[in-house]
């Protein structure tokens, strides 16, 4: 019996184990899941040292369960109320995602937050999300006076707020930044991660946030599907949490490409030379109507 449990919790932690580690186990650098050759992936060559710009004293805020929760209960509490309707301004969400925790988007999220600087990073897709977006914010604040939880909420919100500026056709670019609001209320993003970090500047703190998306926004296509009454799209049913969003268990295609924008086709030409060695060349061509 003893020996039978041993052995158990020895299967029981290679399990755990693998779950952590052989799942993410590969190659940034060697998958080829940038668009351009010369966008690198955050975790490409990355020893998670801290950036040049970051602060002596400079220290990641861990990511406890109960923060998980707290954020993604935060994002999903602006989604379920923009997707009711309730703002006049947009329609009702026909079908809007929960979004749900993601380690990895999380762990790709920590990377980029390790740079102390308010720029996103280049490219943090992964296997599993090839368009994935990012959000990245600081708050300045005196010691001391703000649990770690109000501080990420207070960011979470002002993304938020810029609700305020955008137009009822949520149009990207233009004059006013809407971009954290709309990658916020973007229908597919089912999941996400962020990282967070704090350090001294002069005789303030600063509190740096990534976080990262399954899904990106596209430029040509809308933040979410207008529906006749919120979530009358979900396929398994509503959250009984916030009932404009889908069920978590909700299938989406997170990596489809611009449903709005006719398709380009992909040639495909195989060259096979004597010695056996095959040249490969691709080459788009916009489709004919
Ligand atoms: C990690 O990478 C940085 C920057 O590339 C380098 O300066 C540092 O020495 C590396 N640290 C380790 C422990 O390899």
């Amino acid at each position: 019996m003893f020996r039978v449990s041993h052995i158990y919790v020895g299967v029981l932690a290679l399990v755990l184990f693998c779950l952590f580690s052989c799942a993410h186990g590969w190659d940034y650098c060697q998958e080829h899941w940038c668009s351009r050759p010369a966008l690198q992936h955050v975790a490409c060559n990355n020893n998670g040292s801290l950036g040049a710009k970051c602060k002596s004293g400079a220290r990641l805020i861990p990511m406890s369960a109960d923060m998980q929760q707290f954020i993604v209960r935060q994002v999903n509490l602006y989604r379920n109320q923009v997707a009711s309707g309730a703002f006049r301004k947009w329609p009702p969400a026909e079908r809007m995602a929960t979004v749900q925790w993601d380690p990895e988007l999380a762990k790709l999220a920590e990377l980029a937050v390790k740079q102390c600087h308010l720029a996103t990073d280049n490219c943090r897709n992964t296997r599993r999300f090839k368009h994935v977006g990012q959000i990245v914010g600081h708050v300045i604040f005196s010691a001391n006076r703000f649990s770690q939880r109000q501080l990420i909420g207070h960011k979470i919100y002002n993304w938020f707020n810029q609700y305020k500026k955008a137009t009822a056709g949520l149009g990207l670019g233009l004059r006013k930044d809407i971009t954290s609001f709309r990658q916020l209320i973007q229908e597919r993003a089912t999941h996400m991660g962020c990282g967070v970090l704090q350090q001294q500047r002069h005789r303030w703190q600063q509190q740096f946030i990534v976080c990262n998306f399954a899904r990106q926004n596209v430029h040509h296509e809308p933040a979410y599907a207008i529906g006749h009454k919120a979530a009358a799209g979900c396929q398994t049913g509503t959250n009984p949490q916030f009932p404009n969003l889908c069920a978590v268990e909700e299938p989406f295609d997170v990596n489809a490409v611009d449903r709005y924008v006719p398709k380009p086709t992909l040639l495909i030409k195989m060259k096979y030379s004597e010695d056996g060695m095959e040249s490969i060349s691709a080459k788009s061509r916009p489709k004919r109507a």
